[in-house]
C-alpha cells in the first residue's frame, strides 16, 4: 500500500495565514510589528536562496525582515559588532545568522552575540541548554526541528515509547530533533556516520527521521512498514532535463520508500516550507516578549 503524503507546504500555509493574522492583532493591539534581521555573510548560493525565501515568506505575513548582506571577507569583529547592533535595535525582534559561515569566521561567538530574546534559530547555547534539559522550555525552537515534530503529529504520530530513529547528528537538525522526540516520551537512536548495521537499526524505527544530507541514502528495505518518515534532505543532483540543471532530492529514496512508509514527506514539499513557517511564529514570539516590558 502506497503511503500518505505528508504535505508540509499546506501545512505551512496554514501555519503562515495564522501567522498573518497574529501579526496584525499585535500591530493593532499593540502597535508593534516584528521584525527579523537576516545576516548572509558571503555567497554561499543555496544559503542566498534561503535567505531570500526568508525575506519574502516574512513580507507576506506582514514581518518587517532587515537583510544584512555582507561579504565573503567579512572579519570576526565585524560580524560579532553587527548581532550587538542588531541586538539593540528596537524595531528587530528576531536575528537569524545564515549558516554555514564562510570557513574563517568562528560560529560559536557569532551565535553566542544573538541576544536570547532574538534568538529565533534557537541555536544560542543557552536556549540549547534549556532543550537538552527535562522541565527547562527555551525561548525559541530551533525552526527545522520544530517542524518535523509538527509534521509528525500531523501526520498522527504516537511519540509515546515509539521507537524513534534520527539519522544526523547536526546542532542544526538531528540533535535538536533527538531532544525534542525524547521529551515526548519516544525512544530514540540518533545515527551517524560510524553506527553498525545502519538499514537494520533504520528498520527498527516507528518513526525515521534522515537528516544527513546525502541524497537518497535511505533505501525501501530500510524502512519498517508503516513508519512515518520524514526527509529532512535538500541535495542538488544534477538534472540537465531541469531549467536549472539540477533538481532537489532527499536523503530517502522517496519512489521507493512510499511503497513501504506508513507516511512520508516529499522533497520538496515537505520539512523545508515548514523551516520557514517556524521561523515567522519565532519572530512572531521574539515580538510578544518584548511587549508589557
Ligand atoms: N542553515 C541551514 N538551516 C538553517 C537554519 O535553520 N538557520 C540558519 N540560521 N542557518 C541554516
Amino acid at each position: 500500500m502506497s503511503a500518505t503524503i505528508i504535505d508540509g507546504s499546506a501545512v505551512a500555509a496554514r501555519l503562515r495565514a495564522e501567522t498573518a493574522q497574529d501579526v496584525e492583532k499585535m500591530v493593532a493591539e499593540h502597535g508593534v510589528r516584528p521584525g527579523l534581521a537576516t545576516v548572509l555573510i558571503g555567497d554561499n548560493p543555496a544559503s542566498q536562496s534561503y535567505v531570500r525565501m526568508k525575506q519574502k515568506a516574512c513580507a507576506e505575513v506582514g514581518i518587517q525582515s532587515f537583510g544584512y548582506d555582507l561579504p565573503a571577507d567579512t572579519g570576526q569583529q565585524e560580524a560579532e559588532a553587527l548581532v550587538r547592533e542588531l541586538n539593540a535595535n528596537p524595531a528587530i525582534h528576531g536575528i537569524l545568522v545564515q549558516l554555514p559561515l564562510p570557513d574563517h569566521l568562528k560560529e560559536e561567538p557569532i551565535l553566542n552575540a544573538i541576544s536570547l530574546e532574538k534568538d529565533v534559530d534557537g541555536f544560542h547555547p543557552v536556549n540549547i541548554g534549556r532543550l537538552a534539559m527535562k522541565g527547562r522550555d527555551p525561548l525559541f525552537i530551533p525552526c527545522t526541528p520544530y517542524g518535523v515534530i509538527v509534521l509528525l503529529e500531523e501526520a498522527g504520530a504516537k511519540f509515546d515509547g515509539a521507537n524513534a530513529v534520527v539519522l544526523g547528528r547536526s546542532n542544526i537538525v538531528g540533535l535538536p530533533t533527538a531532544m525534542l522526540l525524547v521529551h515526548r516520551n519516544a525512544t530514540v537512536t540518533i545515527c551517524h556516520s560510524r553506527t553498525k548495521d545502519l538499514p537494520e537499526v533504520c528498520r527498527r524505527a516507528d518513526i525515521l527521521v534522515a537528516a544527513v544530507g546525502r541524497a537518497q541514502m535511505v533505501k525501501a528495505d530500510w524502512i519498517k512498514p508503516g513508519a512515518i518518515v520524514i526527509d529532512v534532505g535538500t541535495n542538488r543532483v544534477d538534472d540537465p532535463s531541469a531549467k536549472r540543471g539540477y533538481r532537489l532530492v532527499g536523503d530517502v529514496a522517496f519512489d521507493e520508500a512510499k511503497e513501504v512508509a506508513g507516511a512520508i514527506t516529499p522533497v520538496p514539499g515537505g520539512v523545508g516550507p515548514m523551516t520557514i513557517a517556524m521561523l515567522l511564529r519565532n519572530t512572531l514570539r521574539g515580538a510578544a516578549l518584548t511587549i508589557g516590558r
